[in-house]
Protein backbone atom coordinates (compact mmCIF):
# COMPACT_ATOMS: atom_id res chain seq x y z
CA UNK A 1 0.00 0.00 0.00
CA UNK A 2 2.38 2.87 1.13
CA UNK A 3 4.71 1.73 -1.67
CA UNK A 4 1.85 2.44 -4.10
CA UNK A 5 1.03 5.70 -1.65
CA UNK A 6 2.72 9.15 -3.17
CA UNK A 7 3.06 11.42 -0.17
CA UNK A 8 0.07 13.97 -1.65
CA UNK A 9 -1.90 10.86 -0.84
CA UNK A 10 -0.55 9.95 1.86
CA UNK A 11 -1.36 13.48 3.77
CA UNK A 12 -4.73 13.65 2.14
CA UNK A 13 -5.42 10.65 4.28
CA UNK A 14 -3.88 11.65 7.27
CA UNK A 15 -6.30 15.14 6.67
CA UNK A 16 -9.28 12.74 6.63
CA UNK A 17 -8.07 12.04 10.59
CA UNK A 18 -8.06 8.04 11.70
CA UNK A 19 -11.28 6.75 9.15
CA UNK A 20 -9.13 8.28 5.94
CA UNK A 21 -6.23 6.56 7.39
CA UNK A 22 -8.00 3.16 8.03
CA UNK A 23 -9.37 3.85 4.62
CA UNK A 24 -6.30 3.86 3.05
CA UNK A 25 -4.75 1.20 4.76
CA UNK A 26 -2.34 3.03 6.81
CA UNK A 27 -3.39 2.09 10.57
CA UNK A 28 -1.95 -1.35 10.06
CA UNK A 29 -4.29 -3.16 12.42
CA UNK A 30 -2.97 -2.58 15.65
CA UNK A 31 -2.60 0.98 16.15
CA UNK A 32 -5.76 2.54 16.42
CA UNK A 33 -8.29 -0.99 16.11
CA UNK A 34 -7.56 -1.71 19.69
CA UNK A 35 -4.89 -5.08 19.11
CA UNK A 36 -1.94 -5.15 20.46
CA UNK A 37 0.27 -6.88 17.81
CA UNK A 38 3.01 -5.23 16.59
CA UNK A 39 2.69 -2.65 13.92
CA UNK A 40 2.00 -5.10 10.94
CA UNK A 41 3.96 -4.95 7.58
CA UNK A 42 1.04 -2.94 6.05
CA UNK A 43 2.38 0.00 7.87
CA UNK A 44 4.85 1.92 5.51
CA UNK A 45 7.90 2.26 7.19
CA UNK A 46 9.91 5.65 7.58
CA UNK A 47 12.14 5.14 4.67
CA UNK A 48 9.28 4.41 2.47
CA UNK A 49 7.49 7.81 2.99
CA UNK A 50 9.10 9.18 0.19
CA UNK A 51 9.39 12.42 2.28
CA UNK A 52 11.53 14.28 0.72
CA UNK A 53 13.94 15.26 2.93
CA UNK A 54 17.38 14.10 4.04
CA UNK A 55 17.57 14.93 7.75
CA UNK A 56 20.46 17.43 7.12
CA UNK A 57 18.52 20.91 8.01
CA UNK A 58 18.79 21.48 11.63
CA UNK A 59 18.86 25.12 11.40
CA UNK A 60 16.77 27.98 11.91
CA UNK A 61 15.84 29.46 8.31
CA UNK A 62 13.06 26.42 7.68
CA UNK A 63 9.34 27.74 8.69
CA UNK A 64 9.53 28.38 12.53
CA UNK A 65 12.80 26.40 13.26
CA UNK A 66 14.99 27.76 16.03
CA UNK A 67 17.58 26.23 17.81
CA UNK A 68 17.49 26.11 21.99
CA UNK A 69 20.39 24.25 22.77
CA UNK A 70 23.36 22.21 21.27
CA UNK A 71 20.78 19.07 20.29
CA UNK A 72 17.57 20.53 21.04
CA UNK A 73 14.86 22.44 18.21
CA UNK A 74 11.92 24.57 18.57
CA UNK A 75 9.83 23.08 15.87
CA UNK A 76 6.53 24.46 16.89
CA UNK A 77 4.05 27.57 15.19
CA UNK A 78 1.96 30.29 15.89
CA UNK A 79 -1.55 31.00 14.74
CA UNK A 80 -2.54 34.73 14.04
CA UNK A 81 -5.58 33.76 12.79
CA UNK A 82 -7.57 32.39 15.68
CA UNK A 83 -9.96 35.50 17.46
CA UNK A 84 -10.56 33.51 20.84
CA UNK A 85 -8.45 30.88 22.58
CA UNK A 86 -10.24 28.01 24.03
CA UNK A 87 -13.63 29.70 22.12
CA UNK A 88 -13.06 32.35 24.95
CA UNK A 89 -10.42 34.50 25.32
CA UNK A 90 -9.48 36.94 22.62
CA UNK A 91 -6.23 36.95 21.52
CA UNK A 92 -5.14 40.17 19.44
CA UNK A 93 -1.34 38.91 19.58
CA UNK A 94 -1.85 35.17 18.40
CA UNK A 95 -0.65 32.54 20.27
CA UNK A 96 2.42 29.75 19.62
CA UNK A 97 1.78 26.12 20.33
CA UNK A 98 5.26 25.04 21.08
CA UNK A 99 7.33 21.80 19.90
CA UNK A 100 10.41 20.29 20.69
CA UNK A 101 12.92 17.99 19.64
CA UNK A 102 16.00 16.15 20.86
CA UNK A 103 18.19 15.08 18.32
CA UNK A 104 20.54 12.08 20.84
CA UNK A 105 21.26 8.54 20.07
CA UNK A 106 17.20 8.07 20.47
CA UNK A 107 15.20 11.01 19.51
CA UNK A 108 12.41 13.03 21.29
CA UNK A 109 10.06 14.91 20.41
CA UNK A 110 8.08 16.86 22.73
CA UNK A 111 4.31 17.29 22.97
CA UNK A 112 2.77 18.40 19.77
CA UNK A 113 0.65 21.46 18.74
CA UNK A 114 -3.04 22.27 17.84
CA UNK A 115 -4.46 21.09 14.43
CA UNK A 116 -5.14 24.93 12.89
CA UNK A 117 -1.25 24.94 12.60
CA UNK A 118 -0.36 21.44 11.47
CA UNK A 119 0.73 22.95 8.07
CA UNK A 120 3.47 24.70 9.47
CA UNK A 121 4.71 22.07 12.03
CA UNK A 122 5.17 19.03 10.19
CA UNK A 123 7.29 21.16 7.17
CA UNK A 124 9.46 22.14 10.15
CA UNK A 125 9.81 18.50 11.92
CA UNK A 126 10.01 17.00 8.23
CA UNK A 127 12.58 19.70 7.36
CA UNK A 128 14.67 18.62 10.53
CA UNK A 129 14.15 14.96 11.29
CA UNK A 130 13.95 14.02 7.35
CA UNK A 131 13.93 10.29 6.83
CA UNK A 132 15.31 10.00 10.71
CA UNK A 133 13.39 7.54 13.28
CA UNK A 134 11.30 9.35 16.32
CA UNK A 135 12.29 7.18 18.83
CA UNK A 136 9.74 8.98 21.52
CA UNK A 137 6.95 11.14 21.74
CA UNK A 138 7.22 12.69 24.95
CA UNK A 139 3.17 13.98 25.64
CA UNK A 140 3.44 16.10 28.60
CA UNK A 141 -0.45 17.72 28.35
CA UNK A 142 -3.55 15.99 26.44
CA UNK A 143 -5.34 19.13 25.77
CA UNK A 144 -5.89 19.24 22.29
CA UNK A 145 -3.52 22.31 21.71
CA UNK A 146 -0.85 20.56 21.79
CA UNK A 147 -2.12 17.06 21.42
CA UNK A 148 -3.83 17.54 18.36
CA UNK A 149 -1.37 16.48 15.97
CA UNK A 150 -0.12 13.52 18.17
CA UNK A 151 -2.58 10.68 15.32
CA UNK A 152 -0.49 11.88 12.52
CA UNK A 153 2.81 12.15 14.43
CA UNK A 154 2.44 7.89 15.33
CA UNK A 155 1.05 7.13 11.24
CA UNK A 156 4.06 9.05 10.03
CA UNK A 157 6.01 7.49 12.48
CA UNK A 158 5.11 4.12 13.19
CA UNK A 159 8.33 3.22 15.08
CA UNK A 160 7.48 5.80 17.82
CA UNK A 161 6.47 5.25 21.38
CA UNK A 162 4.72 7.18 23.03
CA UNK A 163 5.69 8.25 26.82
CA UNK A 164 3.16 10.01 28.90
CA UNK A 165 1.73 9.95 32.37
CA UNK A 166 -1.03 7.03 33.35
CA UNK A 167 -4.06 9.98 33.34
CA UNK A 168 -2.55 10.92 30.08
CA UNK A 169 -2.96 7.67 28.26
CA UNK A 170 -7.09 7.60 29.23
CA UNK A 171 -7.30 11.27 27.50
CA UNK A 172 -5.25 9.72 24.83
CA UNK A 173 -7.73 7.19 24.14
CA UNK A 174 -10.93 9.28 24.99
CA UNK A 175 -9.61 11.79 22.20
CA UNK A 176 -8.13 9.61 19.68
CA UNK A 177 -10.52 6.69 20.01
CA UNK A 178 -7.75 4.28 19.74
CA UNK A 179 -5.87 1.68 21.12
CA UNK A 180 -1.77 2.44 21.61
CA UNK A 181 -0.95 0.12 24.35
CA UNK A 182 1.72 -1.74 22.49
CA UNK A 183 3.25 1.82 21.80
CA UNK A 184 2.99 3.18 24.69
CA UNK A 185 5.44 4.31 27.74
CA UNK A 186 3.76 5.11 31.18
CA UNK A 187 5.51 7.16 33.14
CA UNK A 188 5.50 8.55 36.90
CA UNK A 189 7.24 11.48 38.99
CA UNK A 190 11.03 10.83 39.12
CA UNK A 191 10.57 8.27 36.18
CA UNK A 192 13.92 8.70 33.67
CA UNK A 193 14.68 8.10 30.02
CA UNK A 194 17.48 7.90 28.33
CA UNK A 195 18.75 9.31 24.86
CA UNK A 196 21.98 8.79 25.07
CA UNK A 197 23.78 11.59 26.31
CA UNK A 198 20.34 13.15 27.60
CA UNK A 199 18.75 11.68 30.74
CA UNK A 200 14.85 12.92 30.96
CA UNK A 201 13.13 12.72 34.49
CA UNK A 202 9.03 13.27 34.81
CA UNK A 203 7.85 15.81 37.10
CA UNK A 204 4.52 15.69 37.79
CA UNK A 205 2.43 18.68 37.65
CA UNK A 206 -1.51 17.83 38.14
CA UNK A 207 -3.91 20.62 37.47
CA UNK A 208 -1.27 22.84 36.17
CA UNK A 209 -3.21 22.68 33.97
CA UNK A 210 -5.42 19.78 33.40
CA UNK A 211 -5.13 16.79 35.92
CA UNK A 212 -2.51 14.31 34.00
CA UNK A 213 -0.47 17.19 33.11
CA UNK A 214 3.33 16.78 33.73
CA UNK A 215 6.72 18.50 33.27
CA UNK A 216 10.15 16.95 31.29
CA UNK A 217 13.67 17.77 32.75
CA UNK A 218 16.64 16.91 31.11
CA UNK A 219 19.15 16.70 33.41
CA UNK A 220 22.13 17.13 30.81
CA UNK A 221 20.83 20.60 30.16
CA UNK A 222 18.97 22.14 32.32
CA UNK A 223 15.98 22.29 30.33
CA UNK A 224 12.62 21.95 31.88
CA UNK A 225 9.80 21.26 29.24
CA UNK A 226 6.97 22.52 32.05
CA UNK A 227 3.55 22.23 29.87
CA UNK A 228 1.51 25.07 30.18
CA UNK A 229 3.15 26.91 32.82
CA UNK A 230 5.57 29.94 32.44
CA UNK A 231 3.18 30.50 28.74
CA UNK A 232 1.50 33.23 27.66
CA UNK A 233 -0.78 34.36 24.91
CA UNK A 234 1.14 36.35 21.79
CA UNK A 235 2.39 34.52 18.53
CA UNK A 236 6.31 34.13 18.20
CA UNK A 237 7.27 36.55 15.22
CA UNK A 238 10.77 34.76 14.84
CA UNK A 239 12.08 35.76 18.16
CA UNK A 240 11.68 32.59 20.51
CA UNK A 241 13.65 34.12 23.94
CA UNK A 242 12.14 35.96 26.20
CA UNK A 243 15.53 38.06 25.95
CA UNK A 244 15.08 38.20 22.01
CA UNK A 245 11.67 40.67 23.34
CA UNK A 246 10.79 43.04 25.66
CA UNK A 247 8.70 40.96 27.83
CA UNK A 248 7.85 43.10 30.44
CA UNK A 249 6.63 45.66 28.28
CA UNK A 250 5.11 43.84 25.41
CA UNK A 251 4.72 40.28 27.28
CA UNK A 252 3.58 40.44 30.40
CA UNK A 253 0.25 41.65 30.40
CA UNK A 254 -0.83 38.92 28.26
CA UNK A 255 1.42 36.08 30.40
CA UNK A 256 -0.63 37.42 33.33
CA UNK A 257 -3.99 37.09 31.57
CA UNK A 258 -2.84 33.71 30.71
CA UNK A 259 -1.96 33.05 33.95
CA UNK A 260 -4.63 34.11 35.83
CA UNK A 261 -7.64 33.19 33.31
CA UNK A 262 -6.13 29.48 32.50
CA UNK A 263 -4.36 28.54 35.58
CA UNK A 264 -5.81 30.83 38.03
CA UNK A 265 -8.00 28.68 40.05
CA UNK A 266 -5.09 26.09 40.63
CA UNK A 267 -2.57 28.28 43.06
CA UNK A 268 -2.22 25.79 45.35
CA UNK A 269 -0.91 23.19 42.50
CA UNK A 270 0.51 25.88 41.07
CA UNK A 271 2.85 26.24 44.42
CA UNK A 272 3.56 22.56 44.53
CA UNK A 273 5.53 22.29 41.44
CA UNK A 274 7.48 25.74 42.48
CA UNK A 275 8.63 24.08 45.48
CA UNK A 276 9.58 21.24 43.03
CA UNK A 277 11.12 23.86 40.71
CA UNK A 278 13.52 24.82 43.83
CA UNK A 279 14.85 21.75 44.15
CA UNK A 280 16.53 21.20 40.84
CA UNK A 281 18.85 23.15 38.65
CA UNK A 282 16.99 25.07 36.11
CA UNK A 283 19.00 26.74 33.20
CA UNK A 284 15.93 26.72 30.25
CA UNK A 285 12.13 27.10 30.70
CA UNK A 286 10.72 25.87 27.86
CA UNK A 287 6.76 26.39 27.94
CA UNK A 288 4.09 25.04 25.39
CA UNK A 289 3.32 28.50 24.60
CA UNK A 290 5.21 31.95 24.62
CA UNK A 291 8.57 32.79 24.45
CA UNK A 292 11.55 30.08 25.92
CA UNK A 293 13.38 31.21 29.22
CA UNK A 294 17.07 31.23 29.35
CA UNK A 295 17.93 34.64 31.35
CA UNK A 296 16.18 36.07 34.25
CA UNK A 297 14.10 33.01 35.02
CA UNK A 298 13.99 33.68 38.70
CA UNK A 299 11.72 37.22 37.75
CA UNK A 300 8.97 35.49 35.87
CA UNK A 301 8.98 32.32 38.48
CA UNK A 302 8.53 35.44 40.82
CA UNK A 303 5.58 36.53 38.79
CA UNK A 304 4.08 32.79 39.17
CA UNK A 305 4.88 33.04 43.25
CA UNK A 306 3.00 35.81 43.93
CA UNK A 307 0.23 35.07 41.48
CA UNK A 308 0.02 31.62 42.59
CA UNK A 309 -0.40 33.01 46.29
CA UNK A 310 -2.58 35.32 44.95
CA UNK A 311 -0.79 38.16 46.13
CA UNK A 312 -1.07 41.59 44.46
CA UNK A 313 1.93 42.29 42.03
CA UNK A 314 1.17 46.50 42.67
CA UNK A 315 -0.07 48.57 45.15
CA UNK A 316 -2.29 50.08 42.59
CA UNK A 317 -6.33 50.54 42.03
CA UNK A 318 -8.89 49.38 39.94
CA UNK A 319 -11.92 50.67 39.07
CA UNK A 320 -14.64 48.70 37.54
CA UNK A 321 -17.73 50.31 36.82
CA UNK A 322 -20.91 49.36 35.23
CA UNK A 323 -22.76 52.21 33.63
CA UNK A 324 -26.25 52.47 31.36
CA UNK A 325 -26.96 56.41 31.55
CA UNK A 326 -23.66 58.04 33.00
CA UNK A 327 -24.21 58.43 36.57
CA UNK A 328 -21.98 55.76 37.59
CA UNK A 329 -19.55 56.21 34.85
CA UNK A 330 -18.96 59.63 36.59
CA UNK A 331 -18.92 58.56 40.10
CA UNK A 332 -16.36 55.85 38.95
CA UNK A 333 -14.11 58.60 36.64
CA UNK A 334 -14.91 61.14 39.84
CA UNK A 335 -12.82 58.75 42.08
CA UNK A 336 -10.36 58.10 40.22
CA UNK A 337 -9.06 61.72 39.70
CA UNK A 338 -9.43 62.01 42.95
CA UNK A 339 -7.34 58.94 43.90
CA UNK A 340 -4.69 60.43 41.03
CA UNK A 341 -4.70 63.85 43.05
CA UNK A 342 -3.98 62.08 46.30
CA UNK A 343 -0.55 60.60 44.50
CA UNK A 344 -1.83 57.15 43.45
CA UNK A 345 -0.34 57.00 40.43
CA UNK A 346 -1.45 54.62 37.61
CA UNK A 347 -5.34 54.41 38.35
CA UNK A 348 -7.06 51.92 35.75
CA UNK A 349 -10.91 52.67 35.36
CA UNK A 350 -12.40 49.86 33.53
CA UNK A 351 -16.14 50.15 31.53
CA UNK A 352 -17.37 46.24 32.51
CA UNK A 353 -19.56 46.61 29.46
CA UNK A 354 -16.39 47.50 26.84
CA UNK A 355 -13.36 45.13 28.68
CA UNK A 356 -13.27 41.98 28.48
CA UNK A 357 -13.32 39.88 31.22
CA UNK A 358 -10.08 37.96 31.04
CA UNK A 359 -8.74 41.24 31.28
CA UNK A 360 -10.42 42.24 34.49
CA UNK A 361 -9.75 38.89 35.86
CA UNK A 362 -5.94 39.61 35.13
CA UNK A 363 -6.08 43.59 36.62
CA UNK A 364 -7.75 42.39 40.16
CA UNK A 365 -4.58 39.21 40.04
CA UNK A 366 -2.66 42.69 39.54
CA UNK A 367 -3.25 44.94 41.67
CA UNK A 368 -4.41 45.36 45.20
CA UNK A 369 -7.35 47.52 45.12
CA UNK A 370 -10.71 47.33 43.70
CA UNK A 371 -13.09 49.81 43.50
CA UNK A 372 -16.96 48.15 42.10
CA UNK A 373 -19.42 50.78 40.95
CA UNK A 374 -22.50 48.72 39.84
CA UNK A 375 -25.75 50.20 39.07
CA UNK A 376 -28.69 48.06 39.83
CA UNK A 377 -30.46 45.99 37.40
CA UNK A 378 -33.53 43.74 37.31
CA UNK A 379 -33.54 43.98 41.35
CA UNK A 380 -29.34 42.55 41.24
CA UNK A 381 -26.31 43.18 40.02
CA UNK A 382 -25.93 44.69 36.55
CA UNK A 383 -25.40 41.47 34.46
CA UNK A 384 -21.68 41.94 32.96
CA UNK A 385 -20.19 43.01 37.14
CA UNK A 386 -21.81 40.30 37.60
CA UNK A 387 -20.04 38.07 35.44
CA UNK A 388 -16.96 39.55 36.33
CA UNK A 389 -17.47 39.17 40.14
CA UNK A 390 -18.38 35.63 39.45
CA UNK A 391 -15.43 35.18 37.18
CA UNK A 392 -13.01 36.07 40.22
CA UNK A 393 -14.86 33.67 42.65
CA UNK A 394 -14.40 30.54 39.85
CA UNK A 395 -10.84 32.05 39.69
CA UNK A 396 -10.05 32.00 43.28
CA UNK A 397 -9.12 35.24 44.05
CA UNK A 398 -8.49 36.27 47.31
CA UNK A 399 -6.50 38.69 49.88
CA UNK A 400 -7.73 41.96 47.95
CA UNK A 401 -9.35 45.43 49.40
CA UNK A 402 -12.41 46.70 47.81
CA UNK A 403 -14.55 49.31 48.17
CA UNK A 404 -18.29 49.41 46.79
CA UNK A 405 -20.36 51.81 44.82
CA UNK A 406 -24.27 51.09 44.11
CA UNK A 407 -26.10 53.19 42.34
CA UNK A 408 -29.82 52.87 41.56
CA UNK A 409 -32.98 55.12 40.97
CA UNK A 410 -35.69 53.47 42.84
CA UNK A 411 -34.30 50.82 44.81
CA UNK A 412 -30.32 50.17 44.65
CA UNK A 413 -28.95 46.91 46.13
CA UNK A 414 -26.51 46.12 43.92
CA UNK A 415 -23.78 47.23 46.62
CA UNK A 416 -25.37 44.45 49.10
CA UNK A 417 -25.10 41.80 46.60
CA UNK A 418 -21.76 42.08 45.34
CA UNK A 419 -20.17 42.73 49.31
CA UNK A 420 -22.03 39.27 48.83
CA UNK A 421 -19.38 37.49 45.99
CA UNK A 422 -16.68 39.54 47.41
CA UNK A 423 -17.32 38.00 50.92
CA UNK A 424 -17.13 34.47 49.61
CA UNK A 425 -13.24 35.34 48.21
CA UNK A 426 -10.67 34.28 50.79
CA UNK A 427 -9.08 37.06 52.48
CA UNK A 428 -11.16 40.33 51.29
CA UNK A 429 -10.58 43.49 52.80
CA UNK A 430 -13.20 46.77 52.62
CA UNK A 431 -12.43 50.18 52.77
CA UNK A 432 -15.42 52.65 53.97
CA UNK A 433 -19.22 51.92 54.13
CA UNK A 434 -21.04 51.06 50.66
CA UNK A 435 -21.29 54.32 49.09
CA UNK A 436 -24.91 54.77 47.93
CA UNK A 437 -26.60 57.34 45.31
CA UNK A 438 -29.63 57.71 43.20
CA UNK A 439 -29.25 57.26 39.12
CA UNK A 440 -26.53 60.64 39.04
CA UNK A 441 -24.32 61.58 42.02
CA UNK A 442 -25.24 65.04 43.58
CA UNK A 443 -23.05 67.43 45.26
CA UNK A 444 -23.53 65.57 48.60
CA UNK A 445 -22.20 62.18 47.05
CA UNK A 446 -19.40 63.70 45.01
CA UNK A 447 -18.06 64.78 48.94
CA UNK A 448 -18.76 61.17 49.72
CA UNK A 449 -17.07 60.17 46.78
CA UNK A 450 -14.10 62.24 47.44
CA UNK A 451 -13.74 60.90 50.98
CA UNK A 452 -14.11 57.25 50.20
CA UNK A 453 -10.99 58.38 47.18
CA UNK A 454 -8.71 59.66 50.25
CA UNK A 455 -9.73 56.29 52.50
CA UNK A 456 -8.14 54.41 49.77
CA UNK A 457 -5.58 56.61 48.72
CA UNK A 458 -4.41 56.42 52.67
CA UNK A 459 -4.54 52.41 52.33
CA UNK A 460 -2.20 51.89 49.31
CA UNK A 461 0.19 54.45 50.88
CA UNK A 462 0.14 52.78 54.33
CA UNK A 463 0.65 49.64 52.86
CA UNK A 464 3.10 50.84 50.57
CA UNK A 465 4.96 52.44 53.31
CA UNK A 466 4.11 48.83 56.01
CA UNK A 467 5.64 46.47 53.31
CA UNK A 468 8.76 48.72 52.36
CA UNK A 469 9.49 48.77 56.34
CA UNK A 470 8.79 44.44 56.54
CA UNK A 471 11.23 44.62 53.06
CA UNK A 472 13.94 46.52 54.90
CA UNK A 473 13.41 44.56 58.44
CA UNK A 474 14.18 41.49 56.19
CA UNK A 475 17.20 42.50 54.81
CA UNK A 476 18.56 43.63 57.87
CA UNK A 477 17.85 40.70 59.76
CA UNK A 478 19.13 38.71 56.72
CA UNK A 479 22.35 41.10 56.82
CA UNK A 480 22.57 40.27 60.47
CA UNK A 481 22.26 36.34 60.03
CA UNK A 482 24.33 36.22 57.50
CA UNK A 483 27.14 33.76 57.39
CA UNK A 484 29.93 32.74 55.24
CA UNK A 485 31.93 34.95 52.74
CA UNK A 486 30.81 37.64 50.19
CA UNK A 487 32.12 37.68 46.66
CA UNK A 488 32.88 41.96 46.35
CA UNK A 489 32.25 41.61 42.48
CA UNK A 490 28.76 40.45 42.38
CA UNK A 491 27.17 40.23 46.02
CA UNK A 492 27.37 36.29 45.88
CA UNK A 493 27.28 34.64 49.38
CA UNK A 494 29.54 31.13 50.16
CA UNK A 495 27.98 29.01 53.13
CA UNK A 496 30.38 28.53 55.08
CA UNK A 497 33.16 29.09 57.48
CA UNK A 498 36.11 28.39 55.17
CA UNK A 499 36.62 29.39 51.96
CA UNK A 500 38.42 26.81 49.81
CA UNK A 501 41.95 28.39 48.29
CA UNK A 502 40.46 27.69 44.65
CA UNK A 503 37.14 28.62 45.14
CA UNK A 504 35.58 30.23 41.90
CA UNK A 505 33.09 32.25 42.42
CA UNK A 506 30.02 30.74 40.33
CA UNK A 507 28.10 33.91 39.60
CA UNK A 508 30.83 36.13 38.28
CA UNK A 509 33.97 34.10 38.11
CA UNK A 510 35.92 36.29 40.73
CA UNK A 511 38.91 34.26 42.75
CA UNK A 512 38.89 33.60 46.81
CA UNK A 513 41.01 37.14 46.87
CA UNK A 514 37.85 39.02 46.18
CA UNK A 515 35.67 37.45 48.61
CA UNK A 516 35.09 39.21 52.33
CA UNK A 517 34.15 37.18 55.60
CA UNK A 518 30.78 38.15 56.84
FE1 LIG B 1 -2.11 25.01 26.24
FE2 LIG B 1 -3.77 23.40 28.78
O1 LIG B 1 -3.24 23.72 27.03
Amino acid sequence: MADAMGRREFLKAAALGTAGMAAAGLFGTSVFAGETEAVSGETPSRSEQAVPFKGKKKFAGVGSVRKVSDDTYYIGASDKRLELFENVYPIPRGISYNSYIIFDEKTALLDTVDKSVTGQYFENMDAILGTQTLDYLIVNHMEPDHSAAISEVLVRHPETKVVTTAAAAILLNQFFDCDISDRLITVKEGDTLELGRHTLTFVEAPMVHWPEVMMTFDMMTGVLYSADAFGTFGALDGNLFADEVNFEQDWLPDARRYYTNIVGKYGSQVQDVLAKAASIDIKMICPLHGPVWRENLGWFIGKYDLWSRYEPEDRAVMVVYGSIYGGTESAANALAAKLSQDGVANVAVYDVSRTHVSELVAEAFRVSHIVLASITYNAGIFTPMRSFLLDLEDHALANRTFAIIENGSWQPVSGDLMREITDSLSGSEYIGDKLTFMSSPDSDDYIAICDLADQIANDVKDGAGKAAAEDETVTEAEGTSAQGWRCRVCGYIYEGENLPDDYVCPVCGAGPDQFEKL
